[in-house]
């Protein structure tokens, strides 16, 4: 199995909202197979903190330009002195009741601002490119496992800037077949780093499950409200495809690997296998020996009883597969929980 070493190696990779959950992640994994990634954002949604973890874990300096990738001048200024050869887009805003007060700030962000990265990297002459799509690009799910066949809708603002997203770059593939695109659909990302020096730092009330329960054990929010029991579920509540982050990561060091041989292709990165939101308490209170509070309560709108991924075609084209578990995710969550709280001076007393 090829990983990601062998196009990665010496050469300089662009990450957009590289000092994000997931892109401060990819930092460490793309410089693990030898790469050289830059990162530019506009913290808009983080901190350059997340890049002294990366040192941390790497002992490497990743090169970190402040701005946004709206600014066309700035993004091909970067891609010309850092001589990138693709371009990984984790850039964007992503939650999802927010798009929904809010639809323009996420189509100029998200669609124009892919629209932007996009012309910049044309007049460069860059045309390698790995996007950050969601499984929210599924809508309702039709049949589970969910393949990448399955029909593709949007349920909401977000969602629908990552299928105009979607929609653009097969434009452009078609209008201009140099381009190599690999569009991942990610089901839902969570843990963190192994060392405890890298995680998820939302800011405000977290929105999605693991951060939450994380800080219910942490004992920063009293208890967990569980949106639904009484879904067509084993145990009622929602079912959904976790993957842990370093193994979603290790799918884009696969992913820049082959792409050369891409077109543009989308792929699933998911486990394929759902668990509920009971197991994922259950799982953290087993990682954390604390007791996570909680109440089930109406279910939340928007939401759909069951999600995950048929993992198939990456497996096939990326040669990638998620190996870590749902216990490991919980382990890793805690590890970082539990530093922050102790950096932070929060007694990790037992709630
Ligand atoms: P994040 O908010 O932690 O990271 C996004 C980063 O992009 C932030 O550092 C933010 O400051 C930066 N950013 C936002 N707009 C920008 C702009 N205009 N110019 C420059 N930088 C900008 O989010 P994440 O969880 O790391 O998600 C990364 C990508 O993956 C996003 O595109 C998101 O839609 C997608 N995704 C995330 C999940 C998830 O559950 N975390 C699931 C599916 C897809
Ligand atoms: C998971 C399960 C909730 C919080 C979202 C986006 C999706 C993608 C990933 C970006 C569900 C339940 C949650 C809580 C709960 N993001 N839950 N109490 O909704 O599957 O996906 O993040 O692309 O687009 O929609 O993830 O973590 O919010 O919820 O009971 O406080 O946990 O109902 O069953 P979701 P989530």
């Amino acid at each position: 199995m090829t990983t990601g070493s062998d196009w990665c190696r010496g050469r300089s990779v662009l990450l957009t909202g590289g000092c994000g959950y997931i892109g401060s992640h990819a930092c460490v994994e793309l410089i693990d197979v030898g790469c050289k990634p830059v990162v530019l954002d506009n913290l808009s949604n983080s901190s350059s903190d997340s890049l002294a973890g990366v040192r941390e874990i790497t002992g490497a300096d990743v090169p970190f330009e402040m701005g946004d990738i709206r600014d066309r001048e700035l993004v091909e200024d970067v891609l010309r002195r850092y001589d990138c050869a693709a371009v990984v887009h984790f850039a964007g805003m992503k939650a999802v009741g927010e798009s929904v007060l809010d639809p323009l700030s996420y189509y100029d962000n998200n669609v124009n601002g892919t629209a932007q990265l996009l012309a910049a990297m044309r007049d460069v002459g860059l045309k390698r490119l790995v996007f950050s799509s969601s499984a929210t690009v599924y809508g309702e799910p039709q049949a589970l496992p969910i393949s990448e066949e399955h029909p593709l809708s949007a349920t909401n603002p977000y969602g629908r800037t990552k299928l105009v997203i979607e929609g653009m770059l097969r434009d452009l593939h078609a209008s201009d077949e140099g381009w190599k695109i690999c569009i991942l659909r990610y089901f839902n990302p969570a843990g963190a780093h192994e060392s405890g020096f890298l995680g998820e730092a939302p800011t405000g009330v977290p929105n999605n499950l693991v951060p939450y329960v994380s800080q219910v054990a942490a004992g920063i929010r009293e208890r967990l409200r569980i949106w639904g029991g009484d879904y067509p579920t084993p145990d009622g509540t929602g079912v959904r495809d976790y993957i842990h982050v370093m193994d979603l990561v290790k799918g884009h060091a696969h992913a820049l690997a082959r792409i050369d041989d891409m077109d543009c292709t989308a792929i699933n990165l998911g486990v394929g296998r759902g668990f509920s939101v009971m197991d994922v308490v259950h799982a953290f209170e087993k990682a954390s020996g604390r007791s996570i509070p909680h109440e089930i309560f109406e279910r939340r709108p928007g939401d759909v009883a069951s999600c995950y991924a048929d993992p198939t075609l990456a497996a096939d084209v990326l040669g990638w597969k998620a190996l870590r578990s749902i216990d490991d995710i919980c382990c890793d969550a805690w590890r970082w929980q539990d530093r922050c709280d102790r950096a932070e001076g929060r007694s990790s007393a037992a709630p």
